[in-house]
């Protein structure tokens, strides 16, 4: 992709905590629009057809609707920067090297919105991240344009930065919110949804880092442009956190619908040692696998998932035919067992069970009714959880036996 159409990770954005140099090369302008016309902005966003970044890929404009639509009073805008899912590695980076762009962003909602309040949420094993977000947020609080904003409120705006627990399960939405109001990151069942009912029980946005991060360059030019960086129907450009047993891993921003061929091959300069792609963990480790014959499809939520997987985060997490698809969910699995709360039983045994049988199976001690005990528990477990952490955990092992059921077969004692 050509730098010059790079909207996230832009050269002269790499400025860390200078708010200065920040809106020296653009920043700052995005929000004076939204300022300008802040019954226009949702409209815009669903205009660039702006997807969630955290995973499920839900439409921006239509988790912001509601809360807008809510009357005036406390409302949160909340940057959810937990990011621990193994693979992805995108939104450390942005918060890191390019706060403002994402501070405005989560300032850009709030004025779409009407919130006075907004969190930035960063994961404290990110410690540069934090220390560098919390200077970032200093500086906006002397920014001219936060009067505006609370102009337009009229009532103060609050900003603050929360650490989270730096668990995965802290980076579920409602999670997020328990523990912004002071709580352990235990999920709970929605609806209500945040929307509805956030933090303190006020409307609440919770949106990906990524998510706000493209904000800033939608309203400053345009919902056309922005949909013009897209390969085919799809708007905008993503980050990719490619990993694994690719020459050349790192984080990539392309146009969103990017052939997963050429950001493996191309991007990522091919396999490791010549070997041959075998598949990938899809937008992390919860999701379907792709295979070799998907390697023609256009990274991008709708095509994705026309091949039965998920965008998720844009986490492409690349194994060779020389990687053994068992260890690595039995891996995941392992992740997502030690990363349920406990509060559902079904999700604290069922992660438990499937990882003891995977790493049965992987250690060469695995039989054939193993096979059989875990297709049955991806039938059983997903749904059984207040959040999504069950179902990733299942899908991505129902996924392996589909596609891989032959290496589970050699693996078996008999
Ligand atoms: C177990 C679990 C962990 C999650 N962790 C994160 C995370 O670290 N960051 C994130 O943005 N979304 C995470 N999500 C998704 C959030 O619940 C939520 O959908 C997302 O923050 C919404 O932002 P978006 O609409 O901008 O994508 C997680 C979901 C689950 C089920």
């Amino acid at each position: 992709m050509n730098k010059a159409n790079q909207v996230l990770l832009k050269e002269e954005s790499r400025i860390g905590a200078d708010l200065a140099a920040w809106l020296s090369v653009g920043g700052g302008e995005g929000l004076a629009a939204a300022l300008r016309e802040p019954g226009a902005v949702i409209a815009q966003i669903e205009q660039a057809d702006l997807r969630g970044m955290g995973g499920a890929g839900f439409p921006t404009h239509r988790k912001w609707a509601p809360v807008a639509a809510a009357p005036d009073g406390d409302k949160y805008v909340i940057c959810n920067g937990n990011e621990d899912e193994p693979g992805t590695f995108k939104d450390r980076f942005l918060l890191e090297h390019t706060p403002h762009q994402v501070i405005e962003g989560a300032l850009i909602a709030a004025v779409a919105t009407r919130a006075n309040h907004v969190v930035l949420y960063v994961n404290p094993h990110e410690s540069r991240a934090l220390a560098v977000v919390r200077e970032a947020v200093d500086q906006w609080r002397q920014h001219e344009h936060i009067s505006a904003i609370e102009a337009w409120l009229g009532v103060p705006l609050s900003m603050s930065v929360v650490p989270s627990s730096g668990l995965y399960i802290g980076g579920e939405e409602t999670a997020v919110i328990a523990t912004v109001e002071g709580g352990f990151p235990f999920p709970r069942r929605k609806p209500p949804f945040p929307a509805q009912s956030g933090v303190h029980g006020v409307p609440t946005i919770v949106n990906n880092t990524e998510t706000l991060a493209h904000l800033p360059g939608i309203l400053r030019e345009g919902a056309s442009w922005y949909r013009g960086l897209g390969l085919g129907a799809a708007s905008g450009t993503k980050l990719y956190s490619l990993s694994g047993d690719v020459l050349r891993p790192g984080l990539y921003e392309l146009p969103m619908g990017t052939s997963l061929q050429e950001l493996v091959f191309e991007h990522g300069a091919g396999m490791l040692q010549g070997k041959e792609f075998k598949a990938v963990f899809t937008g992390g480790p919860s999701n379907t696998l792709l295979t070799r014959s998907d390697l023609d499809v256009p990274l991008d939520f709708d095509s994705v998932r026309q091949r039965q997987s998920r965008l998720g985060t844009g986490a492409m997490i690349v194994v060779s035919e020389g990687t053994s698809i068992v260890r690595k969910v039995a891996e995941y699995v392992n992740f997502f067992a030690q990363g349920s709360c406990g509060q559902c039983p079904p999700c604290k045994g069922g992660t438990f069970q499937l990882a003891r049988v995977l790493n049965r199976i992987d250690t060469g001690r695995g039989v054939r009714a193993d096979l059989v005990a875990l297709a049955n528990l991806c039938q059983l477990l997903p749904g059984s959880g207040r959040c999504g952490l069950i179902d990733g955990a299942a899908t991505v092992v129902q996924s392996s036996l589909h596609h891989f059921s032959h290496e589970y077969k050699a693996l078996l004692m008999g």
